[in-house]
């Protein structure tokens, strides 16, 4: 092989290696932003609010320091399914009863 054409192969090679365009990261469901002061994180600031559309359908909406925390990691999963609301959701809600039950 010639000298140019092992320069040839090279470039090859390193496109072949270069890395792939940058993954895109779209972002998935993300609501307006709705943290506030009020909480420490989104994730707690959507549990509230889910937390107050999913959860005063069947029920009046339960005062959350009313139950401990011990509690609530059972009524949480036990609520999601009677309501219908998948992980994400049910996780958000988890995070803020628990974040509200020990204030
Ligand atoms: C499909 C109807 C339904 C939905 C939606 C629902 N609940 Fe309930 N929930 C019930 C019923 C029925 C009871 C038992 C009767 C009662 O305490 O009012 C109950 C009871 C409770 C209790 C009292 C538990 C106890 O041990 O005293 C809490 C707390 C509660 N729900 C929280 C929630 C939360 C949080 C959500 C939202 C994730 C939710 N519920 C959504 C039907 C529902």
């Amino acid at each position: 092989m010639n000298k140019l054409s092992l320069i040839a192969v090279g470039i090859v090679v390193l496109a072949a290696c270069a890395p792939k365009t940058a993954e895109v990261i779209s972002p998935v469901e993300k609501p307006a932003t709705v943290v506030t002061s009020e909480f420490p994180s989104t994730e707690i600031a959507e549990g509230s609010k889910l937390y107050a559309e999913n959860c005063g359908k069947c029920h009046a909406l339960k005062t959350v320091t009313d139950f401990s925390s011990e509690q609530w990691h059972k009524i949480v999963p036990n609520m999601s399914a009677l309501a219908k609301i998948d992980a994400t959701k049910e996780n958000k809600i988890l995070q803020y009863v628990l974040w509200k039950s020990i204030r």
